[in-house]
C-alpha cells in the first residue's frame, strides 16, 4: 500500500533520524515532515535528505488545527508518526504550560484532525505516538518498567507526555482509531540538542567549561543510541499490533557520574589530552527539583514479538556520538549561539543551579 506519512517533529533530534530512515528505506513512501521549528527544531538535521524526491517539509504547529488539517488533506496522509513535543524536563520545571500546550493540546489536536480527515474509514490508517519511559515515574534501586506498569509521572514533562498517551488510548477505545504507542528510554547520538546531559557535556568539554552534575550524580538512566530507536520505530510502524504499547530500552543503565567519567575518558583520548583532564571539569550543582532517581526498561516484548535488540554497545555508541560532534563543530556552534547562551546563563548560573 502507498504510504503517505506525516512525521511530526521531524526536524528535532529523534525525528530527524526517523525521517532519514524512512526516506532511505522506503523510496515509494511519501514522507511529510511537519515541524514548528522551535528552538529544538533545526533543518540542518535533515539537510542531507532535503532534496529526496519522496520528502516534503511543512513548517507548522501541531496546535494549529487548520494547518494540520491542510497537511493531512494536501498529502492524503494515511499514517502519522508523532514525535513533535517539548522534550526537556528542566524547561518543563520553568515553564510547565508550554508542555501542556504542545504535548497535551497538540497531540489532542492532531488526533482530532486525523479522526475528522479519516472520517471513520480506518482501513490502512495508523496513528503512531512516540512517547517516553518517564510516564512510568521513578524506580528504586531494583525493578523495571513493563508495558503494564501503572503511569506515575512526576515532572511537568512526563505528566504532559502521560496526558498525551492517555489521549491516544482514548481515541483508540472511543473511536477505534488504529493507534500504537512506544515508550522509550533516554536517547543519545548525533543531532542531540546540547541542553541534555550528554551533548551538553560534550560541548562543555570541547570548550573546557565546567560539567554540571545534579545532586551527587547517583541518578540512573537507561541509554539507547538514537539510530537504534529509529530502527525500533520503523519495526513497530510496520509490524506493531494495533492498540498496543511497546517499551524500547537499551539494557544499559548508568549513574550520571559514571557516564560522565566514561565520556571524559573517551574525549581525553580523542582530543589528545592527558588522562584525567576533563574529569577535573566535573562540578556538582543543586539537584533538579523532583529529580527521578532511576529509569529502567524491560524491552522483552519488543524482542520476543518483533525481534528488536539494540545494535551497538554504549561504549561504541558514545564514541560515534563524540566523533559526530567533533566533526560537526559548525552545527554545534550554530545551536549554541544566541538564545542558547541566554538559556545556559539563566539556568546554570542562576540561583536554581549555582554553577
Ligand atoms: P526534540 O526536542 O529534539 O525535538 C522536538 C521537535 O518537535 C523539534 O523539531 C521541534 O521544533 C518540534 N516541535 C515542538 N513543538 C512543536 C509544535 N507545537 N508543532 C510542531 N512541531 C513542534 O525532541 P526529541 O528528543 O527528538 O524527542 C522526540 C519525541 O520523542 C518526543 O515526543 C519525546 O517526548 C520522545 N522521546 C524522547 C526521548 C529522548 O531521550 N530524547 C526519549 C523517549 C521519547
Ligand atoms: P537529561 O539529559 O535532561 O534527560 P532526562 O531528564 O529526560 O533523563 O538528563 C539526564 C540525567 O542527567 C538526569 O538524571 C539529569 C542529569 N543532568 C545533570 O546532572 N546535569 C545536567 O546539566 C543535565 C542537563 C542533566
Amino acid at each position: 500500500m502507498q504510504k503517505n506519512i506525516l512525521v511530526t517533529g521531524g526536524a528535532g533530534f529523534i525525528g530527524s533520524h526517523v525521517v532519514r530512515r524512512l526516506i532511505q528505506n522506503y523510496p515509494d513512501y511519501n514522507i511529510i515532515n511537519f515541524d514548528a521549528l522551535t528552538y529544538a527544531g533545526n533543518l540542518e538535521n535533515v539537510k542531507d535528505i532535503e532534496h529526496a524526491p519522496n520528502y516534503t517539509f511543512i513548517k507548522g504547529d501541531i496546535c494549529d488545527a487548520n494547518a494540520v488539517q491542510q497537511a493531512l488533506e494536501t498529502h492524503q496522509i494515511n499514517t502519522i508518526v508523532h514525535l513533535a513535543a517539548e522534550s526537556h524536563v528542566d524547561r518543563s520545571i520553568t515553564d510547565p504550560l508550554a508542555f501542556v500546550r504542545t504535548n497535551v493540546m497538540g497531540t489532542a489536536t492532531l488526533l482530532h484532525a486525523a479522526k475528522q480527515f479519516w472520517n471513520g474509514n480506518f482501513n490502512d490508517k495508523l496513528f503512531y505516538h512516540v512517547s517516553t519511559d518517564e510516564v512510568y515515574g521513578s524506580l528504586g534501586e531494583t525493578g523495571f518498567f513493563y508495558e503494564d506498569t501503572a503511569y506515575d509521572p512526576r515532572s511537568p514533562y512526563s505528566a504532559s507526555k502521560a496526558g498525551s498517551d492517555h489521549m491516544v488510548m482514548a481515541f483508540y477505545h472511543t473511536y477505534h482509531m488504529p493507534i500504537v504507542i512506544s515508550n522509550c528510554s533516554n536517547n543519545y547520538g548525533p543531532n542531540h540538542f546540547p541542553e541534555k546531559l550528554i551533548p551538553l557535556s560534550i560541548n562543555n568539554i570541547i570548550n573546557k567549561k565546567q560539567l554540571p552534575i545534579y545532586g551527587k550524580g547517583e541518578n540512573v538512566r537507561d541509554w539507547l543510541y538514537v539510530i537504534d530507536h529509529a530502527a525500533a520505530i520503523d519495526l513497530i510502524l510496520h509490524k506493531g499490533k494495533i492498540g498496543e504499547t511497546y517499551n524500547i530500552g537499551g539494557h544499559n543503565e548508568w549513574t550520571n557520574i559514571d557516564l560522565i567519567k566514561l565520556l571524559c575518558k573517551q574525549m581525553d583520548e580523542k582530543l589528545g589530552n592527558a588522562a584525567g583532564t576533563s574529569e577535573q571539569l566535573i562540578t556538582f550543582v543543586t539537584d533538579r527539583a523532583g529529580h527521578d532517581l532511576r529509569y529502567a526498561i524491560d524491552a522483552t516484548k519488543l524482542k520476543d514479538e518483533l525481534g528488536w535488540i539494540p545494535s551497538v554497545t554504549f561504549e561504541e555508541g558514545l564514541s560515534k556520538t563524540i566523533d559526530w560532534y567533533l566533526n560537526n563543530s559548525e552545527w554545534l556552534q550554530k545551536v549554541t549561539s544566541g538564545d542558547y547562551i541566554k538559556y545556559y546563563e539563566a539556568y546554570y548560573k542562576g540561583s536554581s543551579k549555582n554553577l
